[in-house]
């Protein structure tokens, strides 16, 4: 068993998170991953309305009576969703986590904090972490340089993100991007984490609500096979490469402004990739991780190989320094 900090304080059985995900984190995933002993979370703005993030909430409890999370990423759009109107279906849904991602998240913390919520704040960077801890979160996520979605702008990997934390924070944290298996986990721990958050690996797995095409493409596919778009915007997201984010890359390269894309980085092509299986229908986020995926597993079952191989491989290690440290003649 790893325990660890994060398993303790959260109720969990293994340190394993489902990251929130758009279009990908549904009722089906989240309680697969929970009921395989690590913590799933719903993305709460998947859900158009609301109202349809209680009936999710309700959908993930019938099918599962582990703990489980909702995702609520604060984005800094002209047209923003109805933030406050979600924040209480969470609240009157007796969500017991939340992960928050995104721009200052300082009052959405205050006031899920007053109804006992425990909060994961997810961020790429120790002076983000830092001011999480201060405003009251129970635990960070740190995306390093490698994750899909949004990894910052100051393109710091995990190798030196997770050791940084771990000397600053005092709060638990998880360490997340470019994890997908038992090795990443074992390694995460060695570098202070106290668990991992995974979301590219996990839309491979037979709940993720995702198409057979796009699950495959990404089981096909290298660790090359990403690009960063929005770069020049300094809202620096990672996509899969296709000739979307090629021509994205190419307008804003050459002067462009965001008028200038919006129509191709729109969400519903996005969205369109995963429903109909075309990967070329627009933009969509996946991470370096992609290139360790080779195949497709249940997801609480992945959960519980990623625990069992991480423990085997720390095992393991501690046996080999004994050999090893034997000096050859
Ligand atoms: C398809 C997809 C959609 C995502 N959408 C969100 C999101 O809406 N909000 C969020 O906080 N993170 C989102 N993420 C980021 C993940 O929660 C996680 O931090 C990231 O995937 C970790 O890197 P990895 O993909 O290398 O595991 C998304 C990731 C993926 C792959």
């Amino acid at each position: 068993m790893l325990n660890t900090r994060f398993t303790a304080e959260f109720g969990i059985e293994h340190p394993i998170v489902q990251g929130g995900m758009m279009w990908v984190g549904r009722a089906e995933l989240a309680a697969a991953v929970s009921e395989g002993g690590g913590l799933g979370i719903i993305t709460a703005l998947t859900q158009p309305t609301p109202e349809d993030l209680v009936t999710e909430i309700e959908r993930c409890r019938a099918l599962t009576d582990k703990p489980f999370g909702v995702n609520l990423t604060l984005t800094l759009s002209i047209n923003q969703p109805p933030y406050a109107e979600y924040r209480q279906a969470i609240i009157d849904s007796g969500v017991t986590i939340v992960e928050t991602a995104g721009s200052d998240p300082t009052k959405h913390v205050e006031h899920l904090k007053e109804h006992g919520i425990k909060i994961i704040h997810k961020c790429t960077s120790v002076r983000h972490a830092l001011k999480a801890q201060r405003i009251g979160a129970d635990a960070v996520s740190i995306d390093g340089f490698e994750a899909a979605g949004h990894p910052g702008e100051d393109d710091v990997p995990g190798l030196v993100l997770i050791p940084a934390c771990a000397d600053a924070l005092d709060i638990p944290f998880i360490a997340s991007g470019g994890f997908a298996d038992g090795r990443g986990l074992a390694a995460a721990l060695t570098l202070g984490a106290d668990g991992i958050n995974m979301g590219t690996r996990f839309m491979c797995t037979q709940e993720s609500p995702i198409h057979e095409r796009i699950k495959q493409q990404i089981v096909d596919a290298s660790e090359l096979d990403t690009q960063l778009i929005f770069r020049q915007l300094r809202n620096t997201m990672r996509t899969a490469r296709n000739s979307v984010s090629e021509e994205v890359v190419d307008i804003l390269g050459k002067g462009g402004r965001f008028k200038d894309v919006k129509d191709l980085v729109a969400g519903s092509r996005g969205r369109t990739v995963y429903e109909d299986g075309d990967p070329e229908a627009g933009i969509w986020t996946v991470g370096q991780s992609q290139g360790l995926i080779r195949d497709i597993p249940p997801a609480g079952e992945l959960v519980q190989r990623i625990a069992a191989e991480a423990e085997a491989k720390l095992r393991s290690l501690t046996a080999d320094i004994v050999v090893d440290s034997v000096p050859v003649p």
